[in-house]
């Protein structure tokens, strides 16, 4: 007799994220009645990369549709890097813009941690500046980058305490891998970050309640590297031909996270899908934080908004 395994929970970031939208849109609401401050998010583009086009895109729509002053600066490929800085000085002086956010990748001319360097810390709504890296590092409040942040919401939402937790991180970007282990670290998990020249991925892996892929390679964590029961959330947003092979020779294309989602869902107990999972919650916790920075600029606890 072969022994039953249920198959994961479906953790559904995209519902999550709607109902965290819903809830920044009311609190903003609110702070705009009470205290006249309505948020404001400025998103900086250069060039015309085309997915960087779609995101700000929707970062823009959703900014709108939760009730909040959205601006987009589009600028040319060709802008100079004084042209951008003084861009952003204008943004830090501007009362009305409570977050900004330049949209990454910079084209290869401009230097770009000297960019995100000149964004005020307390308008830094990715959580990339310097000063929000020590910040949470130290367990300061600071602005904490949106991705992580969304993924730590959807872990708490389906697991409440993760304290004694084993935690493995599969990539160590500064954008979700770093930050996410300190912000799992935070909540008393033991954490291990793997990258390429990790020894023995498949079976550090196997040590994890909590496993969450980073890395942007399509598929990379088998069904077999997964801890029975265990946690799986799924960053990845990688394209990879379609499926059918005919559709795959004019071009089609599926995304897929950095999890082979149909083995892992046969051994994980919750299991974020891509896409709706972990992607829906980057942009909810873009307003998320730039209502946390209207709150801070105007002398306000900001509402409870997470899990
Ligand atoms: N490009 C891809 N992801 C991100 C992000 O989270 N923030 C910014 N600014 N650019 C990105």
């Amino acid at each position: 007799m072969t022994a039953e395994t249920a198959r994961a929970t479906l953790i559904d970031g995209k519902a999550y994220a709607a109902a965290l939208v819903d809830r920044v849109a009311a609190a903003s609401a609110r702070l705009e009645t009470a205290h006249g401050v309505k948020p404001g998010l400025a998103v900086v583009i250069v060039g015309e990369d085309p997915a960087s086009q779609i995101y700000v895109r929707n970062k823009g729509e959703t900014t709108q549709r939760a009730g909040m002053r959205s601006d987009t600066h589009r600028l040319a490929d060709s802008t100079n890097q004084e042209d951008l800085l003084a861009l952003i000085a204008a943004l830090n002086a501007d009362a009305g813009i409570h977050g900004i956010l330049v949209q990454l990748p910079l084209p290869a001319h401009i230097d770009s941690a000297a960019v995100l360097g000149a964004i005020d810390p307390d308008k830094d709504v990715d959580g990339f500046h310097v000063v929000n890296v020590g910040r949470l590092a130290v367990g300061l409040p600071g602005l904490v980058p949106c991705t992580p942040l969304g993924c730590l919401m959807l872990l708490k939402d389906a697991l409440g305490d993760l304290s004694g937790l084993n935690a493995v991180i599969v990539g160590r970007s500064n954008i979700v891998g770093k930050p996410m282990a300190q912000l799992l670290l935070g909540e008393s998990c033991t954490v291990t970050v793997a990258h390429s020249r990790t020894r023995d991925l498949p079976d550090l892996c196997r040590t994890a309640d909590i496993l969450v892929a980073a890395v942007g390679r399509p598929e990379m964590v088998r069904g077999d590297w997964i801890k029975p029961g265990a946690t799986v959330i799924d960053v990845g947003i990688n394209r990879v031909p379609s499926r059918d092979t005919v559709k795959a020779l004019e071009g089609k294309t599926r995304v897929v996270g950095d999890v082979a989602f149909d083995e892992a869902i046969e051994v994980a107990g919750r299991i974020t899908p891509v896409p709706g999972g972990v992607g829906p919650m980057t942009i909810a916790c873009l307003l998320a934080n730039t209502y946390t920075a209207a709150c801070r600029a105007a002398g306000v606890t900001p509402e409870e908004l997470g899990a």
